[in-house]
């Protein structure tokens, strides 16, 4: 097959261009390079041991799109291209839904007018909003998002649900990630968020390299075991392999699917705390802080859908997680920046 990766250089797509070029097929990333560096594409080279086709293309950018779109004959593309801070979405709504639709508008009319008809979108578990029914099965209902970030997943599913129903010709796939944490075993990449991180893994490493103080864990007073938030953490790299699965299922396929990628276990965010310091043998100082406002206690996955109708199922164990991003951030202390 040959894959667009509409925002390829990002954490998830770089790990899922890694996964599709080692499986064999060709791989082509489309990125501006806003919240990815471009060291990531020699980072890939070195693991894959190949040039990587990359353009550095703004996915709103019609005329420069269709010119990628003309040089390759995609069977499918990945859509990962976005924003992503749940917090900044808050505050800078109108760029959040101008970038995120937009994109995906443009990026729609270019696959129409060149014959492209499957798409895998990088959608979230977010659009199950605040939901305290768990395991979370693609068939509840989805909405009441608690930010624009959230919204834009929702409403970006909608506008491929309606293309689907509109173009039976056309094959959808909306992903819903849980919470994708580690690191390639190579070390060489992995998350690299800008300024102070908003999500619990690169919090950990950072303050285990002993980069940030400590960690504030945002309440502990869920009602779970141990009072802390618990999530379905799952390896990138396993997450990246979602992808091909999907990609091969649209192969066969048309309409539109939705399906969870997660491991269907959940873990606290004291069981991260001490499965990382145990396995990497590093201490991880917190301290209780309050809960974050639209934080739920529980949210883990019923990954089944995914297993059933693409054959994918995560493997890596919750060490492997934190082993994977600690080997990231011990030998990238400053990301991709090092270099
Ligand atoms: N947490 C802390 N301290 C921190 C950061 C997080 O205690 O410094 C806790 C949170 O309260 C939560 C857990 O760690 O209980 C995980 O928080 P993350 O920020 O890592 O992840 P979220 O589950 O809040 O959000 C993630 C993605 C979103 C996505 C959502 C889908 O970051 O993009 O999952 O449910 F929308």
């Amino acid at each position: 097959m040959t894959i667009l990766l509409t925002g390829g250089a990002g954490f998830i797509g770089s790990h899922t261009y890694v996964a599709l070029t080692q499986a064999g097929h060709e791989a082509v990333i489309v990125d501006n390079f806003y919240n990815s560096s471009q060291e990531v594409i020699s980072r890939l080279q070195t693991i894959t041991g190949k040039a990587v086709p990359y353009y550095d293309v703004d996915v709103c950018d019609h005329h420069a799109l269709d010119q990628v779109f003309q040089k390759h004959s995609f069977d499918a593309v990945i859509h990962f291209a976005g924003y992503k801070a749940v917090g900044e979405s808050v505050g800078m709504p109108i760029e959040y839904y101008r970038n995120n639709l937009d994109s995906t508008l443009t990026l729609c009319e270019v696959m129409r007018e060149r014959g492209v008809n499957r798409i895998v979108f990088s959608s979230s578990a977010t659009v199950y909003g605040m939901t305290d029914d768990m395991p979370l099965k693609e068939t509840m209902s989805s909405g009441g998002c608690t930010n624009p970030y959230g919204w834009t997943k929702y409403m970006i599913e909608q506008i491929l649900r309606d293309v689907a129903d509109a173009n039976p010709s056309w094959a959808v796939a909306l992903l819903r990630y849980f919470n994708p944490i580690g690191a390639h075993e190579s070390g060489l990449i992995g998350e690299d968020p800008v300024g102070l991180p908003n999500n619990l893994m690169p919090f950990i490493t950072q303050v285990a390299s002993g980069k940030l103080k400590e960690l504030n864990i945002f309440g502990n007073d869920y009602p779970t075991p141990d009072g802390t938030g618990i999530r379905d953490y799952i390896h990138v790299v396993d997450l990246a392999q979602g992808h091909l699965d999907a990609c091969a299922y649209l192969m066969a396929h048309t309409g539109c699917e939705v399906f969870n990628l997660g491991t269907g276990v959940g873990y606290s965010v004291l069981d991260m705390v001490h499965t990382f310091e145990r396995v990497n043998n590093v201490t991880v100082p917190f301290h209780i802080a309050p809960r974050r406002p639209g934080d739920i206690a529980r949210c883990f996955a019923d990954p089944s859908k995914a297993e059933k109708l693409l054959g994918w199922k995560a493997h890596k164990s919750l060490e492997d997680m934190c082993i994977d991003a600690w080997r990231w951030q011990s030998l990238n202390p400053n990301g991709y920046a090092t270099v």
